[in-house]
């Protein structure tokens, strides 16, 4: 409803990551189980998937999975090393290692993904929208192309400067696997979208609208209307109009805007997600609730505001806090 900017009698909160090691029903299940293991058990992501939606007032869920779970089928390899996050032993450098790169039916590549959304929409019953997700062709491409995680990004940017056809076809590739990937979600019940383009803020507005603008449009053009689509990035505050053009009906920004600045800049026509900075959380029950009502204040009490944070809950996060969040949310809106 918020995603479509259509009035709710308070303003929906949910939490990237909510589903996550700030919880200790999460880090029981990791002695168990790998990280990899629960994403590709279909009971075990739908049980954690469901841990903050009976633990917190959020007002969506969001399946357990990972932006990282479709390469493999494509035939990228990698793992999740301890402290580290994720490598890739074989990056991609060259246009040969791009052409024997799958692309695949979600259905067949990525069962448990399926069953897990199955699982998790007969379990809420009705009760609160399920979110799908993809990582954006851009992100996805950095971290093919790095082989991890990056501070500067400068093998991605090299390659995308410098060659210029390897890039248009990973580019290509990707935007095939990601538009099935999000629209087998949808078929699996996702009743919302949200694409992560978590680090094309590293870019310039030129190198967005030039190296990723196309694509990630591609993207929201070709997934499934019948659902909203929350289109995110971080450090985005120079790419919001040139995010806006790519498309999505939500436009979700991180804590380095103000949410009411953004919102003006970006039009009312499209809604906005966010964007409590993720630290305020692990601060004071009084500074999150004044940090909660200015964000608020922000948005102007505007249909078409959807309470998150400006990024990823991080681990040393306490419970109460965000429940003190939720709880400030929900009473502060009330209309
Ligand atoms: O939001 C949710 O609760 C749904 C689950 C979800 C995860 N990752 C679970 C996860 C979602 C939506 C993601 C998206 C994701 N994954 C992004 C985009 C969002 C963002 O943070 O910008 C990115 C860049 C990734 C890639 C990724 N996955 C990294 C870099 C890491 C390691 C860093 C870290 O936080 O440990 C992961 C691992 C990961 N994904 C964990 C979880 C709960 C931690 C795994 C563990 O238990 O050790």
């Amino acid at each position: 409803m918020a995603c479509r900017r259509m009035p709710t009698k308070y303003t929906p909160i949910w939490l990237m990551r909510q589903a996550g090691r700030y919880m200790k029903e999460y880090r029981s299940l990791r002695r168990k189980y790998s990280f990899l293991e629960m994403c590709k058990t279909p009971e075990l992501a739908a049980e954690v998937t469901l841990l903050p939606v009976e633990q917190l007032e959020v007002d969506a869920a969001i399946i357990f999975s990972d932006i990282l779970i479709p390469l493999e089928p494509m035939g990228i390899e990698f793992e999740f090393a301890a402290q580290e996050g994720p490598v890739f032993r074989h990056p991609i450098r060259e246009m040969k290692q791009i052409q024997v790169l799958r692309t695949f039916q979600p259905e067949e590549g990525l069962p448990f993904l399926m069953e897990a959304i199955r699982i998790v929409r007969r379990a809420l019953d009705g009760k609160m929208p399920l979110i799908g997700f993809s990582g954006a062709p851009f992100t996805l491409a950095s971290y093919i192309i790095e082989g991890g995680h990056s501070r500067d990004y400068i093998l991605t940017k090299g390659f995308m400067y410098q060659n210029r056809a390897a890039w248009d076809a990973l580019m290509n590739k990707l935007c095939e696997v990601v538009i099935q990937y999000l629209n087998a979600q949808v078929r699996a019940g996702v009743q919302a979208l949200q694409l992560f383009d978590s680090w094309a803020g590293c870019l310039s507005p030129y190198d967005y609208e030039e190296y990723v603008l196309p694509y990630s449009k591609r993207v929201i053009d070709g997934a499934d209307k019948s659902v909203p689509l929350i289109h995110f990035a971080t450090s985005s505050a120079t790419l919001l109009k040139l995010m806006k053009r790519a498309g999505g009906e939500v436009i979700g920004v991180d804590w380095r805007v103000d949410l009411g600045a953004a919102w003006a800049q970006l039009g009312y026509d499209v809604a906005v997600q966010g964007n409590l900075d993720p630290v305020v959380l692990l601060s004071s029950p009084e500074v999150i609730e004044k940090e909660a009502k200015r964000i608020l204040s922000g948005a102007e009490g505007r249909p078409g505001h959807i309470f998150n944070l400006g990024h990823g809950i991080l681990p040393h996060t306490p419970v109460d806090h965000v429940v003190r969040l939720i709880e400030t949310v929900h009473q502060c809106s009330a209309r």
